[in-house]
């Protein structure tokens, strides 16, 4: 039988570890026997995550730094992954967005020092990029983030990587879009909306069709972090890490949706000027930490496919749950 390692000697605080990937994070993390703390405002609830005796949960706001502060205490490691989450979300009121993606990431890092945090993990995302020409966008090409979004991705990166030294572990990751079943599910992600419309509508519509979209598996994106928190300090230290799976056309995306279903979907192609187009390589994290993706696009539309069939999903294509835009519009979050 394989020799579990020992983690219960780690306390993984996760900020946003009630979102779509927190959910699943969380719950692979406590089955490998860590002890996780999740602070978050649970904007999508409360029960997107389980009962469990290694699992603290603390409701609260990050930009109020002294409860942050005081929870943080005697935890190991931390992931960061709570913010306004996409574009749009952001858009919607981009002072909120700075205050939250931005103005406290500073005092944060500093306070994870003081607490002897050793290990601090930071998602940024593949869109800091912008648009590139290269067939492979490498993490040492210039950034070019065209939205407020994406720029303080950036700048957060830049912020964690000064503060990178022997007392803190640093390492920025910059995954592709995430794919699949969250029990905290998002359903405004490009496969995940496609297998929606296809479940629901029997139909699927893209705008272009050739430009390219880099997805993962939320189990990948899951596995990648826990690569991550289990890699010796030497590899990870003050390192970027691009984490994606192929990078597939919308059209390759939607043909790959349509095939995992038994009736027959139409595919509506629209065309758009919006011919932007993301391709990230994700060789560096394959060579320098040996992280491979175990999982495609497939298996992201079969597990969703799964969920609906089994009514986990519900009014799936209005309930602002799943979308972070009409949630966002709901709360009025000030
Ligand atoms: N999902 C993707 O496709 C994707 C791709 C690249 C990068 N990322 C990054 O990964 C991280 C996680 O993404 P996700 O899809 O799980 O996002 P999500 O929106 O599902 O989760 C974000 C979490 O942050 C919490 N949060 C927001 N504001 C907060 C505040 N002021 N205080 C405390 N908690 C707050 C929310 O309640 C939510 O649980 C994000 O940083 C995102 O930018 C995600």
């Amino acid at each position: 039988m394989e020799n579990k390692k020992d983690n219960s000697n780690k306390n993984i605080f996760i900020l946003g570890g009630a979102g779509y990937v927190g959910a699943e994070l969380v719950k692979f993390l406590l089955s490998q026997g860590y002890r996780v703390t999740v602070f978050d405002l649970f904007i999508y609830g409360t029960e997107v995550l389980p009962n469990h005796p290694n699992l603290i949960t603390i409701k609260g706001d990050m930009r109020d730094l002294k409860h942050l502060n005081q929870s943080l205490i005697g935890c190991t490691d931390v992931i960061h992954l709570a913010c306004i989450s996409n574009d749009p979300s952001f858009e919607l009121n981009s002072n909120l967005g700075k205050s939250i993606n931005y103005d406290c990431f500073e005092p944060f890092v500093e306070m994870s020092i003081k607490n002897k945090i050793d290990s601090f993990i930071y998602a940024s995302s593949s869109s800091v990029y912008g648009i590139k020409e290269e067939k492979n966008v490498t993490e040492d090409m210039i950034l070019e983030p065209l939205t407020d979004y994406s720029f303080y991705k950036a700048e957060c990166e830049k912020i964690l990587l000064n503060y990178s030294s022997s007392k803190l572990i640093t390492t920025v990751l910059r995954p592709a879009t995430v794919c699949g079943y969250s029990s905290r599910q998002r359903l405004d992600v490009i496969v995940n909306i496609l297998t929606n419309h296809a479940y629901n509508n029997n139909k699927i519509k893209i705008f272009g069709g050739e430009q390219l979209r880099p997805n993962i598996h939320i189990k990948d994106m899951v596995r990648c972090y826990y690569s991550i928190l289990n890699t010796s300090n030497n590899k990870k230290a003050g390192k970027i890490f691009n984490a994606g799976y192929q990078n597939q056309s919308l059209n390759k995306i939607a043909q790959i949706v349509k095939n995992c279903f038994n009736d027959n979907i139409e595919v509506e192609t629209v065309s758009t000027d919006d011919n932007r187009s993301y391709h990230i390589s994700s060789e560096k994290i394959k060579n320098e930490i040996g992280f491979v993706t175990e999982f495609g696009i497939e298996d992201a539309v079969n597990d969703l496919i799964n969920a609906f069939d089994k009514k986990l999903l519900v009014d799936s294509l209005n309930n602002s749950d799943y979308y972070n835009i009409k949630k966002m519009q709901e709360i009025n979050l000030k």
